[in-house]
């Protein structure tokens, strides 16, 4: 390849600067030109692109969001957009396509692989740690460190006014946020979608805390819980059963998203970026880059998007245990 494009797309997440630094710069080693591509695929359809060299990456391996802007781009969801999207990469010279995103970003990528035989190839960034082929995806990790940050603040107050405290936090339809950081934050109850406990369990086991001398509580729910309608629901059947309690709820939010990526976020993003341009540079195609047992592995496109992550039921275990 003589030019490789690189782009941002979905939600963003911090690690994403990282790995669009190691994408270029992995360019330029192998002498290959790197572009650009502004806004994910609305800006492939636009033909917003910009070559990028060593220099335009400096400092900001340490920023999160995305320099690139990210985008859900409806248009390329159309036969019409993606062939516009294809007539700008022939006009610029792109020989290969490196996509920073979650799963729904790797699906527009395989569609235009199969539509026009393009080479493409896929990095896990998203703050849910929810794509099938990789242990980690980049982000997960300091967002895991911006909430478990956020409850302990939560916790100073919560125990000043005897309070529970319900804190939702994000991960769309997968709780691991939820339980990673529920544990890190020593919440008392974790609920999260893949494991439903029910309302009247969340009662008894609250009750029981209560027994046992604890005054204020701390409840981490995953956005995408059903124990309730949502977290106001359960906060009103809650305060039902244990009129007792004064009860707060706190949504995290968009800022779970944001601020300086993790140690472990550069290092990860700077180890996808490398192994995503050597293996489109081996001939390698539709495939996303993930890391297993600390090594990087390719993992085919379809499969990181149809296949589900899993829950470790070894984490549920010793959050039931470290909560007695
Ligand atoms: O996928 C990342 C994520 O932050 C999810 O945790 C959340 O459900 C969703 O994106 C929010 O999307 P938006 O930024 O479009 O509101």
């Amino acid at each position: 390849f003589k030019k490789i494009g690189v782009m941002t797309s979905g939600g963003d997440s911090p690690g994403m600067n990282a790995a669009i630094r190691a994408v270029v710069r992995t360019c330029a080693y192998h002498q290959v030109q790197c572009l650009g591509i502004y806004r994910g695929y609305q800006g492939l359809i636009e033909g917003d692109f910009k070559e990028m060299t060593p220099r335009s990456v400096n400092n900001i391996i340490n920023k999160g969001g995305t320099v690139l802007k990210s985008a859900r781009s409806q248009e390329f969801r159309t036969v019409e957009g993606r062939k516009k999207a294809y007539e700008q990469v022939k006009a610029s010279g792109m020989e290969a396509l490196v996509v920073i995103g979650g799963d729904g970003s790797f699906t527009g990528g395989m569609v235009f692989n199969e539509e026009f035989d393009f080479p493409v190839m896929g990095i896990p960034g998203t703050i849910d740690n929810d794509i099938y082929g990789t242990q980690f995806t980049l982000g997960y990790d300091t967002a895991l460190n911006t909430v478990v940050d956020a409850i302990d603040k939560i916790r100073d107050t919560a125990s000043s006014h005897n309070r529970l405290f319900f804190v939702e936090v994000m991960g769309r339809d997968v709780g691991h946020i939820a339980l990673n950081a529920g544990i890190g934050a020593g919440a008392e109850e974790i609920l999260i979608p893949e494991e439903d406990m029910g309302k009247d369990r969340l009662v008894e086991s609250l009750k029981r805390s209560r027994k046992n001398g604890k005054s204020s509580s701390i409840v981490v729910i995953a956005e995408g819980d059903t124990t309730g309608e949502n977290v106001f629901d359960l906060k009103d059947y809650v305060l039902q059963n244990m009129p007792e309690y004064e009860v707060r709820v706190s949504v995290l939010g968009h800022m779970q998203r944001g601020g300086t990526p993790s140690c472990f976020d550069r290092v990860l993003a700077s180890r996808m970026g490398v192994k995503a341009v050597e293996s489109l540079l081996e001939g390698k195609t539709n495939y996303m880059v993930g890391i297993q047992n600390n090594k990087m592995a390719l993992c085919p496109l379809d499969k990181a998007v149809k296949g589900k992550t899993e829950i470790d039921t070894e984490l549920l275990r010793v959050s039931d245990i470290v909560t007695i």
